[in-house]
């Protein structure tokens, strides 16, 4: 049983952040409909563009398990039908520009005069304050919510990182505000606004860099390698290259290959626990009673050195087998899986994590599937919709349109191209 089944979605989201949202309701079962613009459409349906004339993977991998109609929501007709939407669904979720609800003449009040049980969810760049009529996009959420900051090497510039933090960060936020709202609805009665600003959302996850800003005020922050690197703090937190941030050092290594083949490294976690193992299989087993080592306190100043000796045994052997002999012996290390290698992953195709799905226009192609698994509730992952596929079926089947009514809608223009679904 699909677990938010029932659940209407009136999805007026574009680009990452707000699709990735209701991407998300709608594998655990809400019926999400998006509403595009009529011939246009999410822009990034034609952004990054593989397969001439087919929807870029940019869009179908974002909007998968939705319906779309096409409606121009600043005509007459097309604000009829967005109030007839407004009234039939639970949530509305956008992450347009701040203001441009309000110019369409569908800002909260109004919501709430059409439908009080309705949740309005927003992604925004920016919460109240001195940007918050700002446009963003993902990289400007991560250097404005701390992670550029913090992300890179010491010697180097603020750097963005592959994580799609801002957007698909910020949308896995607005979600659970989503369900904690729907939840808080079957008491109250009362929908509510549910607001994901994208500086909040990156800040959140780079809780631990506002962590060690407050320790630094007390001290040099000692499992860091800078420090083992007797180089001085300075008044914020640094860039900590690949040092692990938490209490048990890591670092990226060397191994076999590394020359050639630029994902050849692993992740090595010198865990205090096995600390002894690590020894004993770097071939290094007098740093277990030597008193410059047996210790975390004493190894705090030799992490560079330690690792660069862990280094000198990873560079025999490749990253599979460097997880092969510290798995048995509970040692945590990852290797670094490229693109490529994650999209062949058998394991990864049986979870479901890695699906193949068709699509008419481009064929078959991979995408992540639900990363959230739950045990009653499987999430099926089906394509995205073309533009405006199902602008007829939600006229009729869900807002009622028949007969000369439908034709009214359909002459209007409001709704662009539309071949209406045979009657049974
Ligand atoms: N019918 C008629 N008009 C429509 C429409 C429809 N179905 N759908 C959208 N529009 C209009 C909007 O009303 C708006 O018009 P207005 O500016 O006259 O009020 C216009 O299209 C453009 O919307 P906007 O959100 O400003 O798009 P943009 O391409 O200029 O900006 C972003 C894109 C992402 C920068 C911006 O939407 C934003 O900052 N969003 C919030 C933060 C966010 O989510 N960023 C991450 C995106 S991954």
């Amino acid at each position: 049983m699909e677990a938010l089944k029932g659940v209407k979605i009136l999805d007026f989201t574009h680009v990452q952040s707000g699709p990735t949202c209701t991407q998300l309701l709608a594998w655990f079962g809400a019926d999400v409909i998006k509403v595009e613009r009529p011939g246009v459409g999410d822009a990034t349906r034609k952004q990054l563009v593989d397969v001439p004339g087919a929807d870029s993977l940019y869009f179908t991998m974002l909007n998968h398990n939705k319906r779309s109609i096409t409606l121009n929501t600043k005509d007459p007709t097309g604000k009829e039908i967005l109030e007839k939407l407004v009234k039939e669904c639970d949530v509305l979720v956008e992450n347009f520009a701040p203001g441009a609800l309000d110019r369409m003449g569908f800002g909260w009040e109004r919501i709430q005069e059409l439908n009080p049980r309705m949740i309005m969810a927003s992604v925004k760049g920016f919460g109240p304050g001195p940007y918050e009529d700002c446009k963003v996009y993902e990289n400007v959420a991560q250097c404005t919510g701390g992670s550029a900051s913090t992300t890179g090497f010491l010697d180097g510039p603020p750097t963005v990182t592959g994580a799609q933090i801002g957007d698909s960060g910020t949308g896995l936020h607005l979600a659970l505000g989503i369900v904690t709202a729907l939840y808080h609805r079957e008491k109250s009665g009362r929908g509510q606004r549910v607001l994901a600003a994208m500086q909040d959302g990156v800040l959140n996850l780079c809780r631990v860099k506002l962590r060690d800003q407050q320790r630094l005020e007390r001290g040099p922050l000692k499992e860091y390698s800078q420090y083992g690197q007797g180089i001085e703090f300075g008044e914020t937190t640094p860039r900590a290259g690949n040092d692990s941030g938490g209490g048990q050092p890591g670092w990226i290594l060397k191994c076999k290959g590394w020359e050639t083949d630029p994902d050849a490294y692993v992740y090595f976690i010198t865990q205090a626990a096995v600390w002894g193992k690590i020894c004993d299989l770097i071939g290094q087993p007098d740093w277990k009673e030597d008193p410059n080592y047996a210790t975390p306190d004493a190894r705090l100043d030799k992490i560079p050195q330690v690792f660069d000796r862990i280094e000198e045994w990873t560079k025999t052997k490749t990253k599979f087998e460097v997880m092969d002999a510290c798995n048995p012996l509970d040692i945590p290390c990852g290797p670094i899986l490229s693109m490529k290698e994650l999209s062949q992953e058998p394991s990864l195709r049986e979870t479901g994590t890695i699906v193949e799905v068709d699509h008419p226009e481009r064929g078959p192609y991979l995408t992540v599937g639900c990363p959230v698994k739950l045990s009653d509730s499987p999430a099926e992952v089906k394509r995205s919709p073309l533009l405006g596929e199902h602008t007829a079926e939600i006229l009729q089947e869900v807002l009622g349109y028949a007969g000369d009514e439908f034709e009214r809608v359909v002459k209007s223009g409001a709704v662009g191209d539309v071949t209406p679904i045979a009657a049974e």
